[in-house]
């Protein structure tokens, strides 16, 4: 099915289930200028504008720009549809980006473009929070959807009548850690939190504060 899905889905269908780390604020000052990049209908813009950040929020879903755009809540963001592999960012414009469950809703290609979008517009030892859904045990699952997707990891998750409803990456620790370090940022710390899945079973997550070296 691929990742197409993801750019069309009702605001509100969304899945946002991953917990936010709120580790990154204690490397940013209030008035710094932050990026929530996939930021859905804006689930996590407020609070970091709640912190004192100027905070920008894009995603490539109009329906999600839109909703988070009319959210009165949300009037000090600045929303617009973008892009995460290619922004119309300048280059070092961001003291801080955060990025949550959104690499594991592209492909293996446009995860590399992403994150050396993000080294672009960071400003040099500026901090990026990466959470992405981890992988279970269940390595006979994964290869099972492996099978129809063409990597492991990347699984298919159905709606509750058994038709396809988005398609998902789950990393592992390793993976993840590997695509960080060729985008050239350096791991700062690692937490590795339980996230709920969109059915509400625990699942395990990874979360890299990462600086621009
Ligand atoms: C699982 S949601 C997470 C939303 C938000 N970060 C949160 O945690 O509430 C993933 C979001 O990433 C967005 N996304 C996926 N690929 C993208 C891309 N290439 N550029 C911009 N946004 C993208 C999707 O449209 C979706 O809104």
């Amino acid at each position: 099915m691929g990742y197409d899905a993801w750019e069309s889905f009702s605001a509100k269908d969304l899945p946002a289930t991953s917990e936010f780390s709120k580790e990154i604020f204690t490397y940013l000052k209030h008035d710094c200028v932050v990026l929530d990049l996939g930021c859905g209908y804006g689930r996590l813009s407020g609070l970091l504008s709640e912190q004192g950040y100027l905070v920008y929020g894009i995603d490539k879903n109009p329906n999600a720009i839109k909703e988070a755009k009319e959210n009165p809540e949300l009037t000090d963001v600045s929303f617009s549809v973008q892009n995460a592999t290619k922004t119309d960012f300048e280059d070092r414009f961001f003291n801080g980006i955060i990025l949550q469950g959104v690499l594991a809703c592209m492909g293996p290609n446009d995860r590399q473009k992403t994150l050396a979008e993000c080294h672009r517009i960071l400003r040099p030892k500026a901090v990026i929070q990466i959470a992405e859904f981890g992988q279970t045990d269940n390595k006979k699952k994964y290869l099972e959807h492996a099978q129809e997707t063409g990597e492991y990891g990347t699984i298919i998750i159905k709606n509750p009548d058994e038709s396809d409803r988005f398609q998902t990456h789950n990393f592992s620790k390793l993976g993840l850690q590997v695509l960080i370090e060729e985008a050239r940022l350096e791991i700062l710390n690692y937490e590795s939190p339980t996230f709920k899945t969109i059915h509400g079973n625990d699942h395990p997550g990874h979360t890299f504060l990462c600086r621009k070296s």
